[in-house]
């Protein structure tokens, strides 16, 4: 019987299109590739769609992945109708032309829904990395959940990260065989990244990291909190920055200008408040390491401030990633002003309330997920076996 590391029987390999568009997914997918590509049986072909421009580039430069095809789709201000057709419309010849195996998506975005549909439609198997993640709200986070549900109907494999992530799916009625529990592939990026000699291109940041100053790290950009709530995260941010001059806030902001437009005025003038463009992966990881409090409404730094041990005060009321929440590294506290400066206050003052949350936890992986991904993704084109579960006994 072959294997992934063996022949293939017809002596060609299997070709799996991964479609992606934003910085997160290239985050996600890097080691998937890369362990892909050295595969005897499985063949990545990477196909961009320039959702993001800049912040997809900063992540491919730095994983050292070329796309194969670039539908450099991105436009200022797209919405997500605009986004959708302009997807929709340019990746079917490609799915035409190139007739992959399969395509694999990760995650949530727009452009993972409608790449999922699209390859459906072509009757191609879709592979869905990141599957089950759920807060149970269509609307929260917006339009995030609901795209995920969209990519799980037309799923032939779903890529789980952790066991919560597969019974959601199973309670949804998805068949156990169609589901992997891999590890999130997130922790596999991190794990590589962190490793990596500490250096920072901003002198402001090389600076504070040799300083005694304590750094409050915020990124904010979901939609949801679009308005309002991204005032009100400012304002209190504002209130921190001028009640702990012993506190640094660094915020690496989103390219968005709806972002920018709302948190800029109200914190850039204070002199311990650094802002700079989107970091690099590997800076910001770093950033996050040298971090004594992470504040933020991003998916991906919940799952990866809790393995770097860091008191994570998630801006939002509800959260598809519960297990940090679970294991106390994480705590939800939504986009009020007063209860934003309150819990941020607790930590900086009550060292053992800090110390209970500061405790590293890896439950979304152990760095072997890209592996798990690949070894599940050869068995559904049936040129592999796969490789026990993360978290298997
Ligand atoms: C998107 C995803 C969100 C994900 C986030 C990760 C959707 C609907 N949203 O949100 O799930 O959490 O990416 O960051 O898929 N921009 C640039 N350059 C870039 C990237 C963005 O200038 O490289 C600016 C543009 O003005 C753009 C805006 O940001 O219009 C929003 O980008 P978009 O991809 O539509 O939404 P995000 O808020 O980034
Ligand atoms: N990130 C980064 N540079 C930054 C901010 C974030 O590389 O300046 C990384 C972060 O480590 C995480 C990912 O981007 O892996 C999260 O992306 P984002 O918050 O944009 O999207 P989400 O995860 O919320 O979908």
């Amino acid at each position: 019987m072959p294997d992934t590391n063996g022949e293939n029987g017809n002596g060609k390999k299997k070709r799996v299109m991964f479609i992606y568009g934003t910085r997160p997914e290239a985050i996600k997918m890097a080691s998937l590739i890369k362990r892909m590509q050295e595969s005897d049986v499985l063949e990545p072909i990477i196909l961009v769609t320039g959702q993001h421009r800049e912040m997809l580039d900063q992540v491919n430069e730095l994983f050292k992945i070329t796309p194969d095809i670039d539908l450099n789709l991105f436009k200022p201000g797209q919405t997500l109708n605009t986004l959708s057709s302009r997807i929709l419309a340019q990746l079917d010849p490609v799915l035409d032309e190139h007739k992959p195996d399969a395509v694999l998506v990760q995650g949530d975005t727009t452009t993972v829904a409608i790449a999922a549909i699209a390859s459906f439609y072509r009757e191609i198997p879709v592979i869905h990395l990141e599957a089950g993640l759920r807060s149970g709200n269509i609307y929260s986070p917006f339009p995030e959940e609901a795209n995920r549900k969209i990519a799980g109907q037309v799923t032939a494999l779903h890529l789980a990260p952790t066991q919560m992530s597969k019974d959601n799916l199973l309670r949804e009625g998805i068949h156990e065989s169609i589901i992997a529990i891999t590890g999130n592939t997130v922790i596999d990026a991190l794990l590589h990244t962190v490793a990596l000699p500490q250096k920072f291109t901003d002198p402001r940041l090389t600076e504070l990291a040799s300083s005694d100053a304590k750094v409050l790290l915020l990124t904010t950009h979901r939609r949801e909190n679009w308005g309002k709530p991204m005032e009100r995260i400012a304002r209190a941010v504002a209130r921190i920055a001028e009640s702990h001059p012993e506190y640094t806030v660094v915020f690496p902001a989103h390219m968005n200008p709806v972002v920018r437009d709302v948190i800029f005025p109200l914190i850039k003038d204070y002199p311990n408040v650094i802002i700079t463009e989107p970091l690099n992966y590997e800076e910001f990881t770093h950033l996050q390491g040298i971090a004594d409090i992470v504040l933020t409404d991003s998916g991906g730094v919940q799952e990866e401030a809790p393995s770097l041990g860091k008191p994570v005060l998630v801006l939002r009321l509800n959260t598809e990633r519960p297990e940090a929440v679970e294991a106390g590294t994480v705590k939800l506290v939504g986009t009020d002003e007063d209860v934003i400066v309150e819990e941020v206050t607790k930590l900086i003052e009550d060292r053992t309330h800090y110390a209970e949350m500061a405790m590293a936890t890896n439950p979304y992986g152990d760095g072997h997920a890209a592996e798990r991904a690949v070894a599940a993704i050869a068995a559904l084109l049936g040129v592999g076996t796969r490789i026990p579960d993360f978290g298997a006994a």
